[in-house]
């Protein structure tokens, strides 16, 4: 386990290497860039302690430079018919470039290390892989890609293996990681229509990630069952676990349905409908058996048992941080929808 400076110098530069990846103008440093960020994550996963999180590290890293050295061979391929400091080529090499990096973004038919990453990560790391790591990848497709077959079967693969890999889950991080792979699916269509519109997609989603990775972080509980059986302080720790994921899943009165609402508007006016209609049925899927967890947990089992006297009382930072993160996913779609009516 690194200690607190090194995990700081770490983040910096796990940072600084999608800084590098996304502002590079070559595709040769948008690989190093992916490299550095690679590099600074895999120490910060591993935790000599902890059996679960070596086993992610090791996983993550076999995957991760498959990826990568996938990458970088293309790209050699690629100097060899065309220009090195171009985007521009010819109409297959997009596909075969972009495959790596749907790898590493997690995609749905390439997401199959995913879940068993993420089932032995931290919280804190868990975040991370869902965000900041996505946010290169994503960013380099988006120099790549456009609406073809290829591209269609990925967001439909990615958007059907969310919601059903999701179905019938009982770990808290597995229906997160279902979760991200349909949002990456989600992604994929905004990146079509444009950069804007991902990046306030990105936003909204890395907001709200944070904001139910924080709030199960507090009420310590990993799997469901365990959602269904706490005491009076943890109540507003599961309602704010619950808001958030319902806000995650798109429900509309919250933050999360605001993104969901401008793709599907971008999907209609781009003639993409058939794809609209089936995404949207996949969200429905999704909704059922979000509300359907929220409902048992809030309103079925509320049992109090009187030894899980876990106090919550010297959290108090980290409780307002939480706080103040899911009021924001409660609250942010009728705020952004007033703030855009005001002239
Ligand atoms: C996938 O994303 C959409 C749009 O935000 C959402 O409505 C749906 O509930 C999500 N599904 C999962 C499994 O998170």
């Amino acid at each position: 386990m690194p200690s607190n400076s090194t995990k700081i110098l770490l983040l910096i530069t796990l940072v600084g290497g999608m800084l590098v990846s996304v502002s590079s103008n070559s595709w040769l440093g948008a690989w190093m860039g992916l490299e550095i960020n690679l590099m600074s994550f895999i120490p910060l996963m591993s935790n000599v302690k902890n059996m679960y999180n070596t086993e992610a590290s090791l996983k993550y890293f076999i995957v991760q430079v498959l990826a990568s050295a996938t990458l970088l061979f293309m790209v050699v391929m690629k100097t060899l018919t065309e220009d090195l400091f171009t985007f521009e080529m010819n109409p297959y090499t997009p596909m075969i470039i972009c495959t790596p990096l749907l790898l590493k973004s997690g995609a749905a038919p390439l997401h199959w290390w995913f879940p068993g990453v993420m089932e032995g990560l931290s919280w804190e790391n868990c975040a991370l892989l869902m965000t900041v790591q996505k946010a290169a990848p994503l960013m380099l497709m988006s120099y790549l890609i456009e609406i073809n077959a290829f591209t269609s079967s990925i967001i439909l693969m990615s958007t059907i293996v969310g919601s059903i890999g999701g179905l019938n889950q009982t770990s808290m991080r597995k229906i997160l990681t279902y979760s991200s792979i349909n949002h990456t699916g989600w992604m994929l269509i905004a990146l079509t229509t444009s950069e804007n519109l991902w990046l306030v997609y990105f936003m909204i989603y890395s907001t709200l990630t944070l904001t139910v990775v924080s709030a199960i972080k507090l009420s310590g509980a990993s799997f469901i069952n365990q959602t269904m059986m706490t005491n009076k302080e943890a109540t507003l720790m599961k309602f704010m676990m619950f808001t958030s994921l319902l806000s995650l899943g798109g429900l509309p009165p919250f933050l999360g349905f605001l993104p969901k609402w401008i793709v599907i508007q971008a999907m209609i006016t781009n003639n993409m409908t058939p794809l609209a209609t089936v995404v949207v049925v996949t969200s429905l899927i999704t909704l059922y058996y979000y509300l359907k967890i929220a409902y048992s947990s809030f309103m079925i089992l509320n049992t109090e048992p009187k030894w899980n006297l876990k106090l919550h009382k010297n959290k108090q930072t980290k409780n307002i941080s939480a706080l103040i993160l899911s009021t924001i996913s409660l609250t942010g779609m009728a705020v952004c929808t007033i703030i855009s009516n005001i002239n």
